[in-house]
């Protein structure tokens, strides 16, 4: 949500942000801009649209400046046009901030500089940062103070990056809920919101925590607290390589990542078995677990309620971050609360996190990125290894989660005695063969191309239907989200035996239904609803590994998965709902892995 990169030192800065920009356009992609001082003198190039716009623009100018900040914009205040995009500046044109987060108190701020006699030139929150720092070198504060004592009057969210003509080997940043990080080069050093912006460059980095801001230089960074005392920040060492943020020869980052879900899957069993080396250790005792996240995590963490329930017979509940913070949870020191995140900076996650913990709560993080303010707030946190995802819809994450809860379930399963050693390791030894069945699968996908040919077939359609019960009905709403979210085809997700007390009623010869139905305890009722469904004309395909069953007779569209234990199908039933979702959008010629009005990491509430 809003990427902002900064960068100071031997190389283009023009460039280097340029480059950081195309890395981050997942987190925001309807603006862009960027601000660097060539010659002593302050530059702002900003363009709507995506960031190849703001590229033509900037490649006509020939400096090559050595500070530079840049913003990829999500607009919420104010449309996405180029008089809105960042950077933005004060009344003297001197001072560029880009900013990710949302100041609540900007009308406020505003009327008041207003009165002063500022000029305001956009409709954003974030102008009002520029024009307060003005005032504050106006009465003679450096840049440093002017960020610290602006900071002071903002309400709200942000990460800010700062530049300014008076002070021009320098940037200034601040941080309050929303990422910033630090990347630590020799004679450079980068900023941003997320590490894949500057990967290509360095994998040392600081994370900063909220309020605290800091000074970049070309040889140092300076990392001070809120009443400005400097603090001595642990450099980390970021794992992913360059090569995982690129496209390898695939069309699309996210069919890149389904494909990459079997090694995932693998390193986060070889992760977090590590970590337990034979014995549980999760660190604290409770009786009931309550889990948060959004999107995708929801649907994972759905899962995992059937997980963590079969295996460990604690009662789960389940919510949707958003929800949770807005109602009294009933939680107590006895509750383990689990967050759910790929980002691990979804702005409803972390405030769930945030009540948990003030309700007396311990909270376990699920989460893909190393150092993220999730893991930095949880008291525990199992990652995932599905190295960067950058494609919007989320894939890789999800499987991966899937893995982290299986675990996590089996131990707390151990833990309680309600698994034995002999069970646990019967799971495991199936768990560990579902990236080769996964491979088999996707490697079968790439000869044959059934899944690409369903699309075919059904990309022209203007709603559709997902249907499961047990452990595969998240896999419904997961295949709904996916296919909405890229194709823009309406789509719902429903329990298959509730489409009798309602969504019967849309299903006609137009109307395609995806069924979920591998050979488990609901499988009979399963093939009973696709009765139902072929009785009303509906156009079913299956997803299934029921071999040669009553399934066949019923419909001719069956997408074969291999099999696995009950628990575990839902590994293998997502991914191709994942492909169908992914071949139909690029059927219909849409920007499969940037999403009209989404963003990656949704950093706002
Ligand atoms: C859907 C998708 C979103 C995310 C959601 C949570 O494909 O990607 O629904 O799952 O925004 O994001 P994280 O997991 O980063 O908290």
């Amino acid at each position: 949500m809003c990427g902002i990169v900064g960068y100071i030192g031997k190389d283009n800065a023009k460039s280097v942000v340029i480059n950081g920009l195309s890395r981050l356009e997942y987190r925001g992609y309807d603006s862009a801009g960027i601000a660097f001082i060539d010659s002593g003198k302050l530059k702002i190039f900003k363009r709507s649209g995506k960031l190849r716009n703001l590229e033509i623009e900037v490649n006509r100018d020939l400096s090559l400046p050595s500070v530079a900040i840049g913003h990829t914009r999500w607009a919420t205040h104010g449309e996405p046009t180029d008089k809105n995009a960042h950077p933005h500046t004060d009344c003297t044109g001197k001072i560029a901030v880009v900013h990710n987060g949302i100041i609540e108190n900007f009308v406020e701020l505003k009327n008041i500089l207003k009165e002063k006699g500022h000029v305001f030139k956009s409709d954003t929150d974030t102008e009002v940062i520029a024009h307060l720092i003005e005032e504050e070198i106006a009465q003679g504060k450096d840049l440093l103070k002017a960020v610290f004592n602006t900071s002071q009057k903002l309400k709200g969210s942000y990460a800010i990056a700062v530049i300014y003509e008076g002070e021009p080997e320098k940037i200034v940043c601040a941080r309050k809920d929303s990422p910033l990080v630090i990347g630590i080069g020799e004679d450079e050093n980068f900023l941003a919101s997320d590490v894949p912006a500057f990967l290509q460059y360095t994998n040392k980095v600081i994370f900063l925590d909220d309020d605290e801001f800091a000074v970049i230089e070309r040889d140092r960074v300076t990392v001070y607290d809120k009443s400005g005392e400097i603090l001595n920040k642990n450099i980390k060492t970021i794992p992913w390589s360059i090569a995982q943020a690129e496209k390898a020869g695939y069309k699309h980052f996210m069919l890149k990542e389904i494909y990459e879900q079997p090694k995932g899957i693998s390193d986060t069993i070889s992760g977090k078995l590590s970590l337990i080396k034979g014995e549980a250790e999760l660190p604290f005792d409770f009786n009931k677990i309550q889990i948060v996240a959004c999107g995708t995590s929801y649907h994972a963490g759905l899962i995992g309620k059937f997980f963590i329930e079969t295996l460990s017979k604690i009662p789960v509940s389940v919510d949707y971050a958003s929800e949770f913070r807005y109602r009294d949870p009933l939680i107590d020191s006895n509750t383990v609360v689990v967050a759910i995140s790929q980002s691990g900076e979804t702005a409803d996650t972390l405030a769930a996190v945030r009540l948990a913990k003030l309700k007396g709560a311990k909270v376990i993080a699920i989460c893909n990125v190393i150092g993220s303010t999730l893991t930095r707030e949880a008291d525990y946190t199992i990652y995932t290894y599905a190295g960067p995802e950058i494609s919007v819809a989320s894939t890789k994450a999800f499987t991966t989660q899937l893995t982290a809860l299986f675990l996590t379930a089996l131990e707390i399963g151990v833990i309680k005695g309600t698994v034995t050693k002999e069970e646990e390791q019967k799971y495991i030894d199936e768990l560990i063969k579902i990236p080769s069945k996964m491979e088999d699968f996707l490697e079968t996908e790439k000869k044959e191309k059934r899944i690409r040919q369903l699309a075919l077939e059904f990309y022209m359609a203007k709603d559709a239907l997902f249907l499961g019960r047990f452990v595969n009905y998240p896999i419904a709403l997961e295949g709904a989200l996916k296919l909405k979210e890229i194709s823009y085809i309406h789509a719902e997700g429903y329990p298959a035996g509730e489409m009798k007390h309602g969504p019967i009623a849309l299903i006609d010869e137009k109307m395609p239904v995806i069924v979920i139905a591998p050979k488990d305890r609901v499988y009979e009722k399963m093939v009973s609803n696709i009765e139902e469904v072929k009785a009303r004309k509906g156009r079913v395909i299956a997803v299934t590994n029921a071999g040669c069953g009553e399934i066949r007779r019923l419909t001719d569209r069956i997408i074969e998965i291999p099999e696995t234990d009950e628990l575990l199908t839902p590994f293998l039933t997502v991914v191709p709902l994942q492909l169908f979702a992914y071949y139909i959008a690029d059927f219909l010629g849409y920007d499969v892995d940037q999403p009209r009005n989404l963003a990656k990491s949704v950093t706002v509430e």
